[in-house]
């Protein structure tokens, strides 16, 4: 199988630009005309595997680090590097639950609802997905040192994978904008960490302008190279369903890196012949960080084959300059409200039929008492996926027999203030706080009444 770099090219995903370089640059925007980067391949020159279960028979060859990882597992699918540029820490080993008791809970049919657990990755979310592609270009590129903004989970990722591959890192995080679960990663591992007077969108601006001036390697979602790692979650989802494609795909919307590239892979397999149908995708704002839904919906604003109206997202932020306007949710993780692939990520509700709702953080907290209680937990902006399923299921967008895959992006214990809060404040109908009790064995017995 092909181990060149030569075979992909970065290239302007605006169709009057089309711009196209090559993979030695660490660019992140074009130089041409300032839009997103995509990273394109010449496929008749990749020796790709003739059907997708071909993959799976990496699995009896663990040993090799390439094959152990489930992004390289998939490596002819993201060939943009040569394999002894790829770092690898044993990203990707999550999996997909079939939850037939959270499915009940919410009126489905047993054997529609699947979670995909990304809360099983190394740092702890699905960014470790990314971060394996990216760090691999910046080793191969000769990149010395790297930073981000982030709301947490990227600064502990980064931090990770920027240690395990001799990389100096900075992490650019918003005060008190921050789960204390991941910003206690970052510093662990050894990330320097600059704290900005401002929110997420401020320190994503200022990060750009720092790389920019300093020639340090990003790694936010911005990096097209990210993006192509984090394509393999699907692939997982669809490894685990026999090479099946789910009917839906669910997934919690902050920068749309995600969905941005669920969209590219489902594209790419599409076009290579290698499934016959893509699953339509839902992608979930918080109430309050509601930028995608507000434009998508409201506005109207699609991909229109890459001519995407810039005047209507240009006047929606206009409006939040104006305003002063800063997001606000529970769900720290996606309290976004510029976000950097809004384009791809329409690309993508393009090619997967998608839709996007918002709910709000007291939907949010109680979908994520659920996943807790009938599955392995996760945090607050992962649970938006179960808060959005339910409206989508109530109005019959999905039937209660499709199969559906939640995409659960980070672990239950990334934020536990926002879970210790709902349980012993007794927010929702799921809290189940402790119970308080005097050092007296006959007081204690008399309240377990639940034994
Ligand atoms: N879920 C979790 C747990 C996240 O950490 C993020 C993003 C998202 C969902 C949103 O994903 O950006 O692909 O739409 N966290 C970033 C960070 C912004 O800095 O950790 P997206």
């Amino acid at each position: 199988m092909s181990n060149s770099s030569s075979v992909a090219f970065q290239r302007c995903i605006n169709p009057a630009c089309k711009a196209e370089f090559d993979c030695g640059q660490a660019l992140f925007k074009c130089p041409k005309c300032g839009d997103l980067l995509d990273i394109c391949y010449e496929w008749d020159k990749i020796e790709m595997p003739s059907k997708l279960s071909d993959f799976a028979k990496r699995w009896s060859n663990r040993n090799n680090r390439l094959d152990f990882s489930g992004v390289w597992r998939f490596r002819e699918l993201l060939s943009f590097c040569a394999d002894e540029h790829k770092v690898s820490i044993g990203e990707g080993q999550t999996l997909l639950q079939r939850n037939d008791d959270l499915a009940g809970a919410l009126g489905m049919d047993a054997g529609s609802l699947y979670l995909q657990y990304e809360g099983l990755n190394p740092s702890g979310s699905f960014k470790d997905n990314g971060m394996t592609a990216a760090f691999s270009h910046a080793k191969m590129i000769g990149a010395k040192s790297s930073a981000c903004a982030s709301t947490g989970n990227t600064s502990a990722s980064m931090a990770l994978y920027a240690h395990s591959c001799g990389l100096k890192c900075t992490v650019f995080i918003g005060s008190g904008r921050i789960a204390y679960g991941k910003l206690s990663q970052s510093m662990d591992y050894g990330g320097h960490t600059i704290q900005i007077q401002g929110d997420f969108d401020d320190c994503m601006k200022q990060v750009q302008d720092v790389c920019t001036q300093l020639g340090i390697y990003l790694v936010n979602s911005l990096n097209p190279f990210r993006l192509e790692g984090q394509k393999t979650i699907m692939l997982r989802i669809i490894e685990q369903l026999g090479w099946e494609v789910p009917d839906w795909i669910v997934v919690p919307g902050g920068n749309l890196g995600n969905s941005s590239s669920f969209g590219k892979a489902f594209m790419e397999l599409k076009q290579a012949g290698l499934i016959d149908r893509v699953p339509r995708l839902a992608i979930i704002n918080a109430t309050g960080a509601n930028t995608l839904c507000h434009l998508f919906n409201e506005k109207g604003l699609r991909w229109n084959d890459g001519n995407v109206d810039n005047s209507v997202i240009d006047e929606y932020y206009a409006e939040l300059t104006a305003t002063n306007y800063s997001p606000h949710t529970c769900a720290s993780a996606i309290e976004i409200s510029r976000p950097v692939n809004l384009k791809k990520c329409l690309r993508g509700l393009d090619v997967c039929n998608g839709v996007v709702l918002e709910v709000t953080d007291e939907e949010i907290v109680d979908a994520k008492a659920q996943v807790g209680l009938y599955g392995l937990g996760c945090e607050p902006a992962s649970a938006a996926t179960i808060a959005g399923l339910k409206y989508l299921l109530a109005d019959g967008t999905i039937g209660k027999d499709e199969r559906v895959a939640c995409v659960l992006t980070g672990h239950q214990l990334k934020n536990p203030n926002v879970t210790v809060n709902y349980h012993k404040e007794k927010q929702g109908p799921f809290s189940n706080p402790p119970i308080e009790v005097a050092n007296d064995l006959n007081e204690i017995i008399s309240k377990m009444s639940n034994v």
